[in-house]
């Protein structure tokens, strides 16, 4: 894993050759329940987790909820008309577990499930593959009561909520991925607090991860009889790590948030095995006395696909006293047993999230996979980058956002040409949305939402964006 020496050129799109993709490659958008939908309490749908996070003080930028969003519970039409005139292939969307079966127990709900059956619907009407994410974060709020994702119980209930989706919408959706970013549900929720439920313990981030990959096994199994023809894959977010120099203290660091980041879920989702280094790493925080005979065995239940979700790289170092704690997902509480490691920035351009823009890191990131973890076919599940638009005279020039796209494409094209049988690739996002933690103050959409009135604006990057599916591959 090498640190380039260089900022990846982006924004320079006219001196680069013209590349095809393979044919079918499946080219999609993706976006979360909870990030567009809104209709927070209609048609007997019941908080979850990230409703009464985002209602907490302090918990969201400017106070900002997911109560109304995108509105597109009510605009479902719409918003699958702009997707056909971007020409997706497929459309990435999660299922609200709360809004389908509430209170996280017991009978569907019919008028949830009926909100998807119509969206899947409408796709496949417009020969969009849809692609459904079963937990994209918004755990019901009395499933947290009970314990959340570190009591073990949760997996459970995953899995009958599995079964319950799985029926309703299992004759009409091929693809399916079960978790989307495990790394974030556990380190983030209850590791640093950044997200929902907001709790900080280190052993309850690492027990939440374990139960996160439970419960995906038990949905592997739970898809797998309910529907024996569905495509079944898990989405996780990976980051090459890189020493910030040949030092011996910074390699070990790297191979620490490595081990965190990456590891942690690489290793048990394919490997049925937690890496031994990690084991020992967190031997102050945990003794992993929460896996139990067989869990592993149930978490390396066997895949048809895996999707990557890629943003940018870590580079890290060995502690210096007296730094100054990095916030967010590099706050010192997001990584158990490794809180003094410093993150590094290297100067690189960095989107509005502040996340350096580096290209390479998805072919490192691919091959990884590929080489060391897994022939099934690889999926980019989400890809993207926040910049701040203007609206001038109703366009969106999003210049940076659509050099990001390409930069990345080609990143993606050049892991195909390594041997990475990699076969579709989702923007993150469709459209500008609730971005966690950062409500909406921080736009991914290729599509400009206007919040006061709903109004939809697709920004350059979504018609360069529908030129590149069309010619399945992108212009000299
Ligand atoms: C990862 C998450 O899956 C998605 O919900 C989020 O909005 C994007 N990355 C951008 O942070």
């Amino acid at each position: 894993m090498s640190n380039p020496a260089s900022p990846p050129a982006v924004g320079v799109l006219d001196e680069r050759p013209g590349l095809t993709f393979p044919p079918g490659f499946l080219w999609g958008a993706a976006t979360a329940a909870y990030q567009i939908e809104g209709a927070a309490a209609e048609d007997g749908r019941t908080p979850s987790i990230w409703d009464t996070f985002s209602h907490t003080d302090g918990r969201v930028v400017a106070g900002h909820t997911g109560d109304v969003a995108c509105d597109h519970y009510h605009r479902l039409g719409g918003d699958v008309a702009l997707m056909a005139e971007l020409g997706l292939k497929s459309y990435r969307f999660s299922v609200s577990w709360p809004r389908v079966q509430p209170g996280g127990a017991g009978a569907a709900n019919p008028q949830g499930l009926d909100f998807y059956r119509r969206l899947v619907d409408e796709l496949l009407a417009h020969g969009i593959e849809p692609w459904l994410t079963l937990y994209h974060w918004d755990l019901p709020q009395p499933l947290e009561d009970a314990g959340g994702w570190p009591a073990r119980d949760t997996a459970a209930r995953f899995a009958d909520y599995t079964t319950l989706v799985a029926d309703a919408l299992g004759d009409r959706v091929r693809y399916w991925t079960t978790l989307n970013e495990p790394w974030c549900s556990a380190f983030l929720g209850y590791g640093s607090g950044a997200h929902a439920p907001g709790r900080s313990n280190g052993a309850d981030a690492v027990r939440a991860g374990h139960h996160l990959m439970l419960g995906h096994g038990l949905a592997v199994q739970a898809l797998r009889a309910a529907r024996p023809g569905a495509e079944v894959g898990v989405t996780v977010n990976l980051y090459p790590v890189d020493p910030a120099s040949d030092a011996p203290g910074d390699a070990d660091a790297a191979r620490r948030i490595d081990a965190l980041a990456n590891r942690f879920f690489l290793d048990p989702l394919l490997r049925g095995s937690y890496p031994e280094d990690l084991v020992a790493d967190l031997s102050a925080v945990t003794d992993f006395d929460h896996v139990h005979d067989g869990d592993l065995a149930t978490i390396s239940t066997p895949l048809d696909l895996v999707g990557v979700n890629y943003y940018s790289r870590h580079v890290v170092a060995a502690p210096v006293e007296g730094a100054e704690p990095e916030p967010y997902w590099r706050a010192p509480s997001c990584w158990p047993g490794s809180e003094d490691v410093r993150f590094v920035t290297r100067g690189f351009p960095v989107t509005d999230m502040n996340w350096e823009i580096d290209a390479p890191g998805l072919v490192e990131t691919l091959r990884r996979v590929h080489d060391e973890y897994t022939d099934l076919p690889l999926y980019v599940t989400e890809n993207g980058s926040a910049f701040v638009d203007t609206v001038v005279d109703g366009e969106v020039d999003d210049v940076d956002r659509l050099a990001y796209f390409d930069a990345h494409l080609r990143a993606a094209h050049e892991a195909i040409n390594a041997g990475v049988p990699l076969r579709g690739y989702f923007a993150w996002s469709l459209m500008d949305n609730f971005e966690w933690a950062w409500g909406y103050t921080k736009r991914f959409g290729m599509i400009h939402v206007d919040y006061d009135t709903q109004v939809r604006t697709p920004k350059s990057s979504a018609r360069w964006y529908a030129s590149v599916i069309r010619r399945n591959g992108l212009a000299a």
